[in-house]
Formats: C-alpha cells, sequence, structure tokens
C-alpha cells in the first residue's frame, strides 16, 4: 500500500501521548527489580495478559498500579528515552509529552525528580535522534481542583521545563467544569492548555473544554459527531482534535475500527491528528495506528499528508519552528 508507505515514512508530529503509557512490560520489570519492588504478576507475558481492558477505567486502574515501579529520576529518564527511541523510528521528530505528577507525588515522590528526570531523557533524545520534545502537566480529574492548585504550586520551580496543561483521568462524572479556576490559573502563566473530552463522555463536555478551560486543543473529542453544531464549531474554529485510534478501540469506545469516527471528522474539515495515547497498552505507537486506520479505511497520500500537516499545525511549536516542518 503506497499511501501507508507515504504515512508511515512521512515526518509527524505526536501530541497525545502518555509518558507513562509507554512504558513496555519488559521496562515494567527491570524498573522493578532495579527498585526491589514485586509487581502483582508472575512475568512479562502475565502482565500483558492483563491487558484486557472493557472501559477507560479498567485501563486507569492498572495504569496507575505499574506506574509504582517508576522511583529515581533515572527510571523517569530511562522511561522517557525508551519512548523517543520508538517515536524516532516511526519518523516523529517533535513530540509534546503528557505527564502525571499527582500519580508520583502521592507516592513520596518528589515532583522535581518527576520533571528533570523526564526532562534528562528528553535532552538524551534530542542529542541521540535529533527529535524534539517537550512536556505537558496533566492534573488527574479525579482528583478535586485543591488538590490541582497544591500540584501547580509545586511545579512551579520548573515552569520553564514545561509547555502546557493538561486534563486526563476519568471522564466520566468529572466534566471540565470542575476545573475552571486551575485552568484559568494556568492560562494567567502564559501556557495553552488542552483537555481529554468526548473519549468516553458526552459531547457537552467537549463544550465546557473549550468555553470553560479556553482548551487550543481537544484530546481525543470522538463522540463530538453527535453533536453536529459541534462539529460545525471545531472546524469553524480550527480546533485541533488529537485522536488516538487503537486506544479508542482497545478501551471499547467503539466496538471496532471500521465503526470509529475519525474519517466523518476529516471529512467534515476538522483539524484531526493521530496518536498513540498509551502504546504500550493499546497495542501500538504511532505508525501502528496509521496501520490499524488504514487496514479500515484506505486513505490516500493527500489525507495521509493533511493528518500530517495538522499535527505539525497543531502543534504548540513556535512559529519560526513549525515552518522548518511545513
Ligand atoms: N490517562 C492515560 N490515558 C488516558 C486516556 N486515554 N484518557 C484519560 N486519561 C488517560
Ligand atoms: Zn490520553
Amino acid at each position: 500500500d503506497d499511501a501507508l508507505a507515504f504515512a508511515c515514512r512521512m515526518p509527524k508530529a505526536e501530541l497525545h501521548l502518555h509518558i507513562e503509557g509507554s512504558l513496555e512490560p519488559g521496562l515494567a520489570f527491570a524498573l522493578a527489580r532495579r527498585n526491589g519492588i514485586t509487581l502483582p504478576y508472575a512475568d512479562e507475558a502475565a502482565l500483558a495478559a492483563a491487558y484486557d481492558f472493557d472501559s477507560l477505567q479498567s485501563f486507569l486502574d492498572l495504569y496507575y498500579a505499574c506506574a509504582d515501579v517508576l522511583r529515581t529520576p533515572q527510571d523517569f529518564s530511562d522511561l522517557m528515552l525508551a519512548y523517543l527511541e520508538r517515536a524516532a523510528a516511526d519518523h516523529i521528530v517533535h513530540a509534546e509529552i503528557f505527564f502525571d505528577p499527582q500519580t508520583h507525588t502521592a507516592r513520596g515522590i518528589p515532583i522535581g525528580d518527576v520533571i528533570e528526570g523526564l526532562d534528562a531523557g528528553i535532552e538524551e533524545g534530542r542529542a541521540r535522534w535529533g527529535i524534539d520534545a517537550s512536556l505537558i502537566l496533566c492534573f488527574l480529574r479525579h482528583l478535586s481542583e485543591d488538590d490541582g492548585f497544591t500540584t501547580l504550586a509545586e511545579a512551579e520551580p520548573w515552569l520553564d521545563r514545561i509547555a502546557g496543561f493538561g486534563l486526563d483521568s476519568s471522564e466520566k462524572g468529572h466534566p471540565p467544569a470542575k476545573f475552571e479556576r486551575l485552568f484559568a490559573r494556568c492560562r494567567a502563566l502564559g501556557k495553552p492548555v488542552v483537555a481529554h473530552a468526548g473519549e468516553e463522555g458526552p459531547p457537552a463536555y467537549v463544550v465546557e473544554a473549550l468555553d470553560l478551560l479556553g482548551a487550543a486543543r481537544i484530546d481525543h473529542g470522538v463522540r463530538s459527531v453527535e453533536d453536529p453544531a459541534l462539529v460545525e464549531r471545531l472546524v469553524r474554529e480550527a480546533v485541533p482534535l488529537t485522536v488516538c485510534p487503537l486506544s479508542n478501540l482497545r478501551l471499547c469506545v467503539f466496538p471496532e475500527m471500521t465503526r470509529h469516527t475519525l474519517p466523518q471528522l476529516l471529512a467534515a474539515g476538522a483539524k484531526v491528528t493521530v496518536n498513540s495515547d498509551d502504546p504500550a497498552y493499546f497495542g501500538g505507537y504511532l505508525n501502528d495506528n496509521i496501520r490499524a486506520l488504514q487496514a479500515a479505511f484506505h486513505f490516500d497520500k493527500a489525507a495521509w499528508y493533511r493528518i500530517a500537516r495538522n499535527s505539525f499545525e497543531a502543534s504548540f511549536a513556535s512559529e519560526a519552528q513549525k515552518a522548518t516542518w511545513i
């Protein structure tokens, strides 16, 4: 498939990747051994066999449990470098990478250890593969807004390493409105903000993320198609959607790939991008997502070019930087 080879080789940006979700079973066991931790699984195969999810929450439970092996700055650096190696192989030249500090600070890991470890991995990845990467600090929406304010205060000494802020974790029952004040503060710091919305939650959460949080991009947003007026708005305002096809499949947002709403959103003219979300858990990295989409939808080269171009246009890189890619 000519268009598939074209899409896989094309330079791309990845804008929706949770670094904790790139923790492969092999690295999880290696870090557990290094840190003297016993994982509740006999071996890597037993852990991988547990990757059988029926909802976002069933995945999150395992994702937070596995994050317990991450203890030292070196662990975070190793995790980052492992992802960047995979990203470089998929021709990703720019990545905006989510991390969940509250998952770590709640276990007594200082936020500075998390950020400096991840940042060391980014610098090493830049040196080895020339890949450009930055960090987006995500707040966990199942926790309180006050907890988010505490985390923001803890992160203050490292704000120069933070390209923006995001909102993730359990969507249902935790609408964007819960974080309106926190996100106003993040924007007042001069940083762009994004939010997961319309993954499992309703289109109304996408509207809230735009109107109440000032989200510059919507992560997922695939349920937006249930509200035609919202799709019109996303197109009119050129709101980027960071879509993660294998994630949606594995978390049962759609029963099969042929039912995914990405083609509808793309055809409507929305600024769709393709991303891997939590590649260690969902069966693949960015090019695996592209292959899965192509098997279902057989896009042409022009569509793949549009998607790759969208990824750069939707990024938070400087205009001068973007001009080197587009
Ligand atoms: N955290 C990691 N992956 C996530 C997802 N797909 N949705 C919400 N929170 C997440
Ligand atoms: Zn996500």
